[in-house]
């Protein structure tokens, strides 16, 4: 059974573009639709540019540096350069917490 970690107030993540978080010597992007928050490893696998850099259009994300697109929810490329998938972790909204399930 994977444990919860807060990571964020969901009131602090902006709908539309990705939020940055350091935990636990990870660097996550966080990226919000409504009340559902997706993590994603902040990390593209084609050229390491920051996903919580890139456009979030409520499903998807696009790499700022040579626009590779991930599914935010599955972590699977929609669009190349990229061909490997991006880390998910599960997420849980409790009230404003933000939690995340990391091993
Ligand atoms: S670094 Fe993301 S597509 Fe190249």
């Amino acid at each position: 059974m994977s444990s919860f970690t807060k990571v964020a107030r969901l009131s602090e993540i902006p709908e539309g573009r990705g939020f940055s978080v350091d935990i636990q010597g990870r660097r996550l992007a966080l990226f919000r639709s409504g009340q559902k928050v997706y993590a994603i490893e902040d990390s593209c696998t084609h050229a390491e540019a920051s996903l919580s850099m890139g456009f979030f259009d409520g499903e998807k994300v696009t790499c700022p540096l040579h626009f590779a697109e991930f599914r935010v929810s599955t972590g699977e490329v929609l669009e190349g350069p990229a061909e490997e998938p991006v880390k998910t972790y599960p997420v849980r909204v409790a009230g404003d917490d933000v939690e995340l399930a990391l091993d």
